[in-house]
């Protein structure tokens, strides 16, 4: 676009040019141009110019074919004083054209001088444990094509689901190498593509970086500057904090969407889960509180028992020392529950279709007891045949990025506007994650998966309007 606009400048001059140091255009160097400065540019037909870097052809000063106004505009170079307001009323003038473009030169300065041309990127050559494979390297930063933005960073956070695409464990396989991070982070909106809606620029997003399964190439998070589909930008308020907005697309999404959309979950009905401590599962506990539904949480520590309910869990379980079976029909009846979700898999989440009463059903979301396993029998839910066939119960899995491959790009954002509302209401809040540069990526990696950690990894950049 870039050079199409500048042969679109040389032929509306009628002339030939030669311009030095192109590389040091303000588009070039911002690589692209805000949509607005190039659509008022291509409807008068016009394009910026800086006098002491394009510089016409000595040869060029005599060619014909000409007309004096368009040969007046182009070697006019004396500063021109703006009379009117409307800095376009004179489009089509050579008085209009010098007033544009200097106008057009100094809005892309301003919006372009201060980005740099390389970034900072955590960068895995080849799948294997996250540690050993993540490198920082500096990248150049992206250019947004037509209907992409070009987002600057300022939160992301590290889940597992993260460190299970570089183990090649995950439902999905980007090529490698790849930059980590393939779920959500927040940031400024810092330039639109060519003829792009979108949010304003320096808005403050979120980005639902979740690549559908099917569907695109999405950029990774663990970067300074990404490229994103202006359909997976949500703006956020101010008032929510950067660690709040960069994990509202994955969690609370997942939490709302199992609650509502996939088991419909009716106020006064029991819902059980697993791994209530978790950030999803600490959301189911909040949404179902506000919904009115009452819940079962199970937990593998006796430490976290307190911690539940103190957060409005209506029954814990601790597996570590009682039976999951025995405590679900001493709380729900001795027919079991209707509904439940887990995200533990293996003999838990068993245990957890046996606990459905006939006709019930359990969406299985994760796999945790099967993380760093190898054994294959380590990687299963070992059902009971005959519990699932003459009860009737139906065991069946949710995934994020398959969600997103299904629904329309305005059904997600949709969706993701709810999560908003929630968060922005306080029916729903995120626990506070804890804070790491790229560079301590070894630590910020291994904490995410130690047992108990209190707060999710996040790595933060600077946005450009911190102080
Ligand atoms: N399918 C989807 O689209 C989707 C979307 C979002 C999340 N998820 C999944 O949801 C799960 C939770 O994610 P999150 O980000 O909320 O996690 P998180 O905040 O990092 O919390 C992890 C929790 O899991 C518990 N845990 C870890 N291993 C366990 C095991 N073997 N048995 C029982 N509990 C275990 C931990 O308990 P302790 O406190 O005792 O350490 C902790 O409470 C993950 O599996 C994630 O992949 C899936």
């Amino acid at each position: 676009m870039d050079d199409r606009l500048l042969d679109a400048a040389v032929s509306s001059l009628g002339r030939d040019v030669s311009y030095e140091s192109l590389e040091d255009w303000p588009w070039r160097r911002g690589r692209g141009l805000p949509a607005a400065h190039r659509a008022a540019m291509e409807a008068e037909g016009q394009v910026t110019r800086q006098r002491h870097r394009w510089i016409p052809r000595r040869s060029d000063r005599t060619a014909p074919a000409v007309s004096p106004a368009r040969r007046h505009a182009a070697e006019r170079w004396t500063p021109v004083r703006r009379r009117g307001p409307a800095p376009n009323k004179d489009a089509g003038t050579s008085t209009g054209f010098v007033q544009n473009a200097r106008r057009d030169c100094r809005a892309l300065r301003d919006e372009r001088s201060l980005m740099p041309r390389s970034m900072r990127a955590l960068v895995a050559g080849k799948v294997g444990e996250p540690t050993d494979v993540l490198r920082l390297e500096s990248r150049p930063v992206p250019t947004p094509e037509a209907g992409q933005a070009l987002i600057r960073v300022k939160a992301t956070p590290i889940h597992a689901s993260d460190l299970h695409v570089l183990r090649g464990r995950y439902g999905f396989s980007p090529d490698f190498p790849t930059v980590g991070g393939h779920m959500e982070c927040m940031g400024r909106v810092e330039a639109l593509g060519p003829d792009t809606e979108g949010p304003k620029i320096g808005e403050r997003v979120v980005v639902a970086a979740v690549p559908a399964v099917p569907g695109p190439h999405v950029a990774g998070t663990w970067q300074e500057y990404l490229v994103a589909d202006t359909r997976r930008l949500l703006p956020v308020p101010d008032h929510l904090s950067d660690s709040t907005a960069c994990q509202l697309a994955v969690n609370p999404l997942t939490a709302l969407l199992l609650v509502t959309r996939e088991l419909d979950v009716q106020p006064g009905e029991w819902l059980l889960q697993t791994a209530a401590g978790s950030t999803v599962g600490r959301l189911v506990i909040q949404l179902s509180r506000h919904l009115g539904i009452r819940t079962i949480n199970v937990v593998r520590r006796r430490g976290a028992v307190e911690e539940i309910k103190a957060f409005g869990g209506d029954e814990v379980i601790c597996t570590e020392d009682e039976d999951l079976l025995q405590r679900v029909a001493e709380t729900a009846g001795p027919a079991g529950v209707r509904k439940a979700v887990d995200c533990v898999s293996g003999p838990v989440g068993a245990q957890v279709s046996q606990a459905l009463a006939p006709g019930g059903e359990v969406v299985v979301y994760g796999a945790l007891s099967t993380h760093r396993q190898t054994d294959p029998a380590a990687l299963t839910i070992p059902l009971q045949a005959r519990s699932v066939i003459y009860e009737t119960k139906a065991v069946r899995g949710f995934w994020l990025n398959r969600w997103f491959g299904t629904v329309s790009p305005e059904d997600a954002l949709g969706a993701l506007s709810q999560v908003r509302s929630l968060v922005a209401e306080e029916v729903l809040s995120i626990p506070q994650g804890q804070p790491f540069p790229l560079e301590r990526f070894a630590e910020a990696v291994s904490l995410a998966e130690t047992p108990a950690h209190d707060a999710k990894p996040l790595f933060v950049f600077k946005d450009g309007q911190d102080s």
